[in-house]
């Protein structure tokens, strides 16, 4: 049975029927029922493809066991600074330290130049001296991370100097100890220190404040920080390191020390908290609801570098998170391409489908955030790199995960059980899972690139994100793309390689990218009130005006200057550019909109997304390229595919065809666009319904 992808049909909350009479009018007349547990399967279970959805609903319920819980204690007590795993007896250290134990120091100096690649040191560079003050301006070096005030060395934060500013811990203080003074941070700005922000109480100047925990307008104000499940309430959020309370452990702090009672969980002391999460069910005995239902998921506690150390090294809260907090600690979804990696983390940890106990869990996740260390992390500072800077970003999460993998197996049984094909990876970046090491590639991959050819090689615009180009290396003589050759980068076959558990199963599942609810604010299918569709082919970003010509296979460029040069905007209402050819609001206009293209990006772009959740029929040339969920739903009843080399014949095509099959897709668009939306996100459910009824309300929008 495909698991894995039932879980994907769990991301749904509401349901719309389709009953458009005119194509032109959209999906207006439609009515919207929300869907509720007991709506007929035959609607539940729409348009799917193969036998996976029935099965999944009409599963008898999982009989509740009380989780294992662990007793093992650490010695001397992690060095009061880590968190004990009472499963295992080792570590989990904050950023600041590591090793078994924490007891080594592990520094993230604000660096003022970035080792070069021959450089085989083996502790970063730091221009920062012994009082935490950069040593030489004049020095070279303008790293991002270089600091024009007092550095925080364990996170590689920069604070003022002066009389608002940092004053550390003695360096003979016990490990743990906070700062005397945190101070005012100063993240990208040298203007601070001028300004006076760093020497009088009420400054005239406002910062950015960077780490998330820190608001107002001086930035000394606490404020929630994200941890996927705020840390299931037994603990508190050190910016993305979950410190729990007495016994309680594990990553998100659900899991509690053997033969101590369980405590109410802190979670509704904190409304901002309790919009967005629920303590996991696993954690409660006996838990609510006894409905449990396969597949059961193990959420493993990975060693806290993998993901937890990258949200602490993050630089700014937009990055590595679906949601982080803003003014008073309301939350804000995130724009981030690559948000999928925490909202996925986040919605197993608090599913009925998570299990606390391996032996009865038939998949392991591995929630490495693999995307987070590309963007926000790498190159800020001189740490973390793996295992030497320079090479391909992809390179790096390539070198983390066998290294990850190695961790798994070294702490784990698990992973050799089944030759990892039990456990799930996420891969959300541009080119997905076509660099993914092989030694997961037994294993299932979630991914939204479904980019299916053999012998494929990096076709991104984007030189450091390229896979193809090795880099040699002192740790890695041999380079490191030997280590990666020899698999699609996405396989929808049937039947993989395992036996077992696995064998009804397709070596990957093609998930949606993340979108926040105002990305689709004036979707009808959002109860925005319907406009006419008169826009009849739209794309709008990037069309590759200084782009590489391989960008896009160069699809997004061929149609815009077909576009162009035939005035096809005033001829055929076809609106294909960038911001600058076609202002105005996103949303509404895919809206108004009967075709939208889906073209490759660098990899993936997240235009099926865009393109369903507004009820446009999607136009997908990326030849030998799954779309989301494309083996598991009947694709083809709700969107066109042309072949690339169809693109010059683009326009006479898509004028050709029917109202009654552009009806027909309008219809089938109302049927299954509802799981694009990670709508089980209990925070994220609040807003859509929220958004439904404002947008059922508004009088300006009629
Ligand atoms: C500071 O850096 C400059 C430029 O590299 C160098 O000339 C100077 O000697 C350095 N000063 C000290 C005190 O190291
Ligand atoms: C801030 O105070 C320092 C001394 O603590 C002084 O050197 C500096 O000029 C002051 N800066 C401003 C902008 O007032
Ligand atoms: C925001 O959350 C932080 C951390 O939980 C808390 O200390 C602070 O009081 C909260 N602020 C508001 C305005 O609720
Ligand atoms: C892919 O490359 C391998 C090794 O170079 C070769 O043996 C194989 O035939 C190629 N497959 C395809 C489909 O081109
Ligand atoms: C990636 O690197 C390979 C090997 O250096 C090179 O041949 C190829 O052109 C590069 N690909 C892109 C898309 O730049």
């Amino acid at each position: 049975m495909l698991w894995r992808v039932a879980l994907a049909s769990e991301l749904l909350l509401v349901w719309t029927l389709a009953a458009a009479e005119n194509p032109r009018a959209g999906v207006s007349q439609q009515r919207k029922v929300p869907l509720t547990e007991d709506a007929p399967l035959s609607k539940r279970c729409a348009r799917v493809r193969g036998e996976w959805c029935l099965p999944f609903h009409t599963q008898q319920p999982v009989p509740w066991k009380p989780a294992p819980r662990g007793s093992i204690d650490c010695p001397t007590n992690c060095n009061n600074v880590g968190r004990c795993n009472h499963d295992t007896g080792y570590c989990d250290c904050p950023a600041g330290w590591r090793g078994p134990g924490c007891k080594v120091v592990q520094k993230r100096p604000c660096t003022g130049l970035l080792r070069s690649p021959d450089e085989q040191l083996k502790e970063p560079i730091s221009s920062i001296g012994p009082d935490k003050r950069d040593k030489n301006w004049t020095a070279p070096g303008n790293a991002p991370s270089r600091c024009f005030g007092v550095c925080d060395d364990a996170l590689a934060l920069c604070y003022c100097d002066g009389p608002m500013g940092r004053i550390p811990a003695p360096d003979d203080a016990p490990p743990g100890t906070p700062p005397i003074r945190r101070g005012r941070p100063i993240m990208h700005v040298h203007e601070g220190p001028k300004t006076g922000y760093c020497n009088v109480s009420k400054p005239a100047w406002a910062p950015i404040c960077g780490p998330e925990d820190l608001t107002g307008p001086l930035c000394d104000q606490p404020q929630e920080a994200f941890c996927p499940g705020a840390c299931a309430g037994h603990g508190f959020c050190d910016l993305g390191f979950c410190r729990c309370d007495e016994g309680y452990y594990g990553h998100d702090c659900a899991r509690r020390k053997a033969s101590l009672p369980l405590l109410p969980s802190s979670i509704a002391q904190r409304p901002w908290v309790a919009s967005q999460v629920v303590e996991p069910p696993a954690a409660m005995e006996p838990p609510p609801k006894d409905t449990r239902r396969r597949p059961l998921i193990y959420v493993y506690d990975l060693e806290p570098l993998y993901n937890s150390k990258l949200l602490q090294y993050r630089i700014a809260p937009a990055w590595c998170t679906h949601r982080y907090h803003i003014k008073d600690n309301m939350t804000h979804w995130s724009v981030w391409g690559y948000a999928a990696e925490s909202s996925i983390h986040e919605y197993l940890l608090m599913s009925e489908h998570r299990t606390f106990d391996p032996e009865e869990a038939d998949y392991f996740y591995v929630p490495h955030y693999g995307a987070c260390l590309i963007y926000p992390v790498m190159g800020w500072a001189d740490y973390p790199w793996f295992w030497t800077p320079g090479g391909s970003r992809v390179m790096q999460v390539i070198n983390m995960m066998r290294e990850m993998v190695e961790w798994l197996d070294g702490t784990y049984p698990f992973w050799k059980r089944r030759g990892g094909r039990d456990h799930i990876f996420l891969f959300t970046h541009d080119e997905g899972a076509c660099w993914a090491p092989n030694v997961v590639k037994d294993s299932i991959w979630l991914t939204h690139w479904g980019r299916m050819d053999l012998n494929h090689t990096s076709n991104t615009a984007f030189t450091w994100d390229n896979y193809t180009a090795d880099f040699v290396n002192w740790r890695q003589p041999e380079g490191y793309t030997k280590y990666i050759a020899g698999h699609p980068c996405y396989d929808p076959v049937k039947g993989g390689a395992g036996a077992g558990l696995v064998a009804a199963s397709c070596r990957g599942s093609l998930v949606p990218g993340f979108k926040g609810v105002t990305h689709y604010h004036r979707s009808p299918l959002q109860a925005a009130p319907a406009k006419l569709r008169e826009i009849f082919f739209y794309f709008r970003g990037d069309v590759g005006k200084n782009r590489l010509p391989h960008y896009s296979r160069g699809v997004r460029q061929a149609i815009y200057k077909m576009a162009k040069e035939g005035d096809w905007a005033t001829k055929h209402k076809v609106l294909v550019g960038d911001g600058g050819d076609f202002p105005g609001d996103y949303s509404d206009m895919l809206s108004r909109s009967i075709f939208c293209l889906v073209a490759a990006g660098d990899g993936y772009s997240m235009r099926m997304e865009d393109a369903v959740l507004h009820g446009c029929i999607p136009v997908i040339i990326m030849d030998e390229v799954h779309v989301v969920f494309e083996p598991i739903l009947d694709v083809d009843s709700f969107s066109v595919r042309l072949p690339e080399a169809h693109v010059p014949r683009l326009l006479e095509i898509l004028q050709a065809i029917p109202e009654e099959t552009i009806r027909s897709k309008q219809s089938c668009l109302g049927k299954v666009w509802h799981r694009y939306r990670y709508g089980n996100l209990p925070g994220l459910a609040t807003e859509l319904r929220g958004q439904m009824d404002f947008n059922k309300q508004d009088p300006l929008l009629k």
